[in-house]
């Protein structure tokens, strides 16, 4: 099989699409030498209730910092998503919703959703939510959690969604965080022919003595499945939005008024409250998804995200609604109940552009292409992928055998931080290479910079940074902007870290290569090694624990665990199966460690810190060049790692 480097545009696309090379190469040029202007003309791309005259106020200075963006402006992001739609399409699908079980299928029209949505608006406020307040959403993946989300956003509340497979614990640390007035849930989800314990998960959470900001949990009926009920707490969604009135004015909110809350996991400490707000998140979101995309009116788009990620908010919600596109919403998992299901809802919905992460297409390589032969694909026009570096292997079979080599793909890097994708090629514009999220989108300054935060010019790898501010970037972490500051600002002062390192080549093409914080990227889920570390010492048996990152062929990264035990615990297969579920307890079933080894000793400098390199060599397999080794405490305990060490392929 030939293996090309580039894949340049097709002609035929590029003659169709939105934006060509020459006008990216325009317009990009414009964004950086003129961004007032440029940002002033593409701000109008949503509907203000008062118009802005202010574009941008910005100070990366770490001792001064601001990022405004429209501020002096008026809007509401739910009527972005809906009201703006009615006039010309409020008959057009706005969701196709597939079941777990696809016999379960169900549309709603742009009319339909802004009803629903101005409905449990009423019934939000019904249960005392007010402007300003934070609903906590753990849904799974119906148009309801869309529904809650909107709904939200139309009152002016914060929501702050959380994944539906996290745990009661973790759950409760996000609501004590954000001091939740009120949680949206669901009896069960579904996922994989499994039940997802939501509304139990929930109940569990609630027993945390910490947790009492919460005044209702509204339960959505998924399953109606047996659960546990308090009755002066909990309220049928049913039930609230039978008495709901069907007319709610959606709220005038400033610009940068908080829009959501969403947590997300960094190299220390618990995971992070990042917070967007309206404005420019809006004009940001919906205008990388439809340039992007490629997006044209009419068309069909499928991400596959759950909306308890980042990419579930700009890239299923707000972005494609604002845009008044037809979402496909999936209930369950791509590669289920076999990996054919994956091409089977793009024949069964025409679906013309995909979303999807990595892992789902190495974990359907893995099946071997005759699970496709059935695949007709042929309604595709544009593919994306997101959440983790794609490998070039995985990136051609995307390429070959679902795109059958006519569709573009789009290998789009972001962060839950920054909103919306900020590299990524364009579909008409940008000749592609396997495994580089190639160039800039408009208004965006990447750079790249030594440990010393000097610059690199020209081709050469370093820390990944950007320059100056975009409208979709977070305003803070909520609660606490001193560690906002110090984790994206401090670093490299002057301007915003990523935690990536990446590659630059002589094309100016971006290759990210990975975290250099520690922060691990499994399946595209972000889970911090801080956390898992934390968790596993929460047990009574361990001493300490050190968690790094190992390649794995289908998640990118497995965890892998180094735990000392207590003195007199015996080392056994069994308490190793405990390590495990707890760790599914405390965290989610996400964080569960994929090898744990025993350590007696973890290799600590004199003065007692951790060296992670060892560590991360060690669980790589990478035993034959550890480098100096002379400066721990004790050397020998490296050979000691080496000999027990659990993965040696
Ligand atoms: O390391 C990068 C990786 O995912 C991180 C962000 O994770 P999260 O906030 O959960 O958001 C994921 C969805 C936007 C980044 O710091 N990452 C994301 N997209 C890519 C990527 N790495 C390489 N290539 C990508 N396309």
């Amino acid at each position: 099989m030939s293996t090309p480097s580039l894949y340049p545009v097709k002609p035929e696309i590029a003659a169709n699409a939105l934006i060509n090379e020459e006008q990216y190469k325009k317009m990009y040029q414009e964004s950086i030498v003129n961004p007032e202007g440029f940002w002033r003309e593409h701000g109008q791309r949503i509907d203000w209730i008062k118009p802005f005259s202010k574009v941008r106020k910005v100070s990366f200075d770490d001792h001064n910092l601001y990022i405004k963006w429209f501020y002096d402006g008026t809007l509401n992001a739910s009527q972005n998503c809906l009201d703006r739609h009615l006039a010309e399409r409020g008959d057009q699908t706005a969701i196709i919703w597939e079941g777990d079980d696809a016999a379960d299928q169900r549309t709603l029209t742009y009319a339909e959703l802004h009803q629903e949505v101005c409905k449990f608006a009423n019934a939000l406020r019904g249960q005392g939510v007010r402007r300003g307040d934070v609903v906590t959403i753990y849904m799974p993946m119906v148009p309801e959690a869309a529904v809650a989300m909107l709904a939200c956003a139309r009152i002016g509340a914060i929501h702050s969604v959380i994944f539906g497979g996290f745990s009661p614990d973790s759950i409760a640390a996000r609501c004590i965080d954000g001091r939740a007035k009120v949680i949206v849930t669901a009896d069960e989800g579904i996922r994989a022919g499994r039940k997802i314990p939501l509304k139990a998960n929930i109940d569990e959470a609630l027993k945390n003595p910490d947790v009492n900001t919460v005044e209702k949990v509204i339960v959505l009926q998924r399953t109606g499945g047996d659960i546990h009920w308090e009755d002066n707490r909990d309220v049928w969604w049913h039930d609230t939005m039978k008495v709901a009135s069907e007319h709610c004015v959606a709220a005038e909110m400033k610009a940068e008024d908080p829009l959501f809350l969403l947590y997300t996991s960094g190299s220390t400490g618990n995971p992070k409250g990042v917070l967007h707000t309206t404005g420019g998140y809006m004009v940001y979101a919906s205008m990388t998804h439809e340039y992007v995309f490629d997006y044209k009116p009419g068309e069909i788009y499928w991400c596959t995200a759950d909306v308890g990620w980042i990419t579930g908010h700009s890239y299923m919600v707000y972005g494609p609604l604002a845009n008044g596109a037809t979402i496909l919403m999936h209930e369950g998992v791509p590669n289920y109940p076999s990996p054919a299901r994956l091409g089977e809802m793009v024949d069964r919905h025409k679906v013309n552009i995909l979303y999807t992460a990595p892992t789902l297409i190495r974990a359907l390589m893995a099946e071997g292409e005759e699970q496709f032969d059935g695949f007709d694909g042929s309604s595709l026009r544009i593919m994306g992928s997101v959440g983790e570096p794609i490998n070039p292997e995985a990136w051609r079979w995307y390429n070959d055998v679902i795109g059958k080599d006519t569709c573009p793909i789009v290998d789009t890097w972001w962060q839950t931080e920054t909103g919306g994708i900020l590299i990524t090629p364009l579909p008409g514009a940008t000749d592609a290479k396997p495994g580089s999220a190639t160039r800039p989108f408009f208004g965006v300054q990447p750079a790249l910079v030594d440990n010393l935060g000097n610059l690199i010019e020209g081709a050469g790898e370093g820390n990944l940074v950007i320059l100056d501010s975009w409208p979709g970037q977070m305003r803070t972490v909520f609660n606490d902007h001193d560690r906002f500051v110090l984790t994206y600002f401090k670093t490299f002062r002057g301007m915003y870290f990523t935690g990536d390192g990446a590659k630059r080549d002589e094309d100016g093409y971006y290759w990210i290569t990975g975290r250099v914080d520690d922060v691990i990227n499994v399946s595209g889920h972000r889970l911090g090694t801080a956390e898992i570390e934390s968790a596993l010492v929460a047990h009574h048996d361990v001493a300490e624990a050190a968690v790094v990152g190992y390649p794995h062929d289908i998640k990118g990264q497995g965890i892998y665990a180094y735990v000392t035990l207590n003195h007199g615990i015996e080392e056994t297969e069994e308490l190793r199966q405990e390590m495990r579920q707890w760790v599914r307890k405390e965290i989610g079933a996400l964080a569960t460690p994929d090898l744990i080894q025993w350590a007696s000793g973890l290799p600590k400098t004199r003065s007692g810190k951790i060296m992670r390199r060892f560590l991360r060599k060690i669980a790589a397999n990478e035993v034959t060049n550890l480098g100096d080794a002379t400066t721990l405490a004790d050397p020998s305990v490296i050979d000691v790692l080496i000999e027990s060490r659990l993965n040696k392929s």
